[in-house]
């Protein structure tokens, strides 16, 4: 395999970035080529555990598919200690551009673990993680994270990680406590991007161009991180207000070309379509339980043409 593109490359040769979140379950490799040919620019595996990774050939081969065409990739780990990370890394690093440290997943069963927003507390623990990765791979490593509730912690946390090397960092304008449905702290992904002197992408909220634009002006961020907003319309940073019927066509072909589980797939659906069916529509739809009576559905309901797929 040729050697995947750098990300921080794309950071620095780019005005304006735009990029696909992490996203357990969703973030695979059909939708990730997906988003590419919607004008997404660097792309991330969902999370992945490093322990996992380094010590199972069934768990590689299951959570991390991908191509010469899934470029820019990035593999975002969740971990605990550096050796794991740097272990898990150095199996990855041929097949992607760029290694991220999951330090923002909120999730009880992760904080109890040590991993993700666990770390928000650890920043000595990030900086022996970053270190670690970096003296083992030769590729870019990040880190996402959010903010915390007294920003001099987050200013304090990003200068220990540059002091190691952090090539470049997200930040999610939300505390660990905080629900997606919060606004976002603007002022802490200013803070961020003002301390740090790497690149910098700022996530929470970007749904339209508007909301990117407005983010942009208001932070001066290197690029911009969606997750749900990519979610129901994956064409979003190609100008589109709703998912093109196109785009969704994309989807299942991509998705079926490449073979995905009937509850990822009829998810994807599920969020591409929410702009766009009514309340009815959307109950019959949610009904449907395997691959063929979904395509049934979009064959008589849409008119997609199963023909042109192949
Ligand atoms: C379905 C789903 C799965 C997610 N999985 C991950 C993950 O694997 N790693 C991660 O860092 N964040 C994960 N997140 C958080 C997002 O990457 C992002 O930080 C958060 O949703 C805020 O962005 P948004 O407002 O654009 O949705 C996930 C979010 C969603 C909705």
């Amino acid at each position: 395999m040729h050697k995947k593109t750098s990300p921080l490359e794309v950071l620095e040769s780019k005005e304006r970035v735009n990029v696909c979140a992490p996203m357990v379950r969703y973030s695979k490799l059909p939708f990730r080529e997906l988003c590419l040919k919607y004008n997404v620019d660097i792309c991330y595996t969902p999370m992945i555990l490093a322990d996992v990774f380094k010590n199972s050939d069934f768990a590689r081969y299951s959570d991390f598919t991908t191509n010469q065409a899934d470029d820019p990739v990035v593999i975002q780990f969740a971990a605990s200690n550096g050796k794991d990370l740097a272990d898990a890394a150095e199996l990855a690093a041929p097949y992607v551009g760029g290694i991220d440290i999951n330090c923002g997943c909120p999730q009880k069963w992760a904080f109890q673990e040590h991993i993700g927003s666990f770390l928000m507390t650890e920043p000595e623990t990030v900086r022996d993680m970053i270190r670690q990765v970096k003296n083992r791979v030769n590729i870019p490593c990040s880190i996402k994270i959010r903010v915390h509730p007294d920003l001099r912690d987050t200013e304090e946390f990003v200068r220990r990680a540059e002091s190691v090397g952090v090539d470049f960092l997200t930040v999610h304008g939300r505390t660990r406590k905080q629900r997606s449905t919060e606004p976002v702290n603007f002022d802490g992904i200013k803070l961020v991007k003002e301390t740090a002197s790497v690149p910098v992408i700022a996530n929470g909220s970007i749904f339209s161009l508007q909301d990117a634009d407005e983010m942009y002006e208001r932070t001066g961020v290197n690029g911009v991180m969606s997750a749900r907003g990519l979610l129901q319309n994956p064409a979003l940073f190609a100008g589109y207000e709703q998912t093109p019927w196109e785009c969704i066509e994309d989807y299942v072909r991509l998705a079926l070309g490449y073979g995905t589980n009937t509850f990822i797939f009829h998810h994807h659906l599920m969020f591409m379509f929410e702009d766009i069916m009514s309340k009815a529509e959307k109950k019959s739809f949610n009904t449907l339980s395997s691959i063929p009576a979904i395509l049934d559905h979009l064959e008589s309901r849409w008119g997609l043409d199963v023909s042109r797929l192949v």
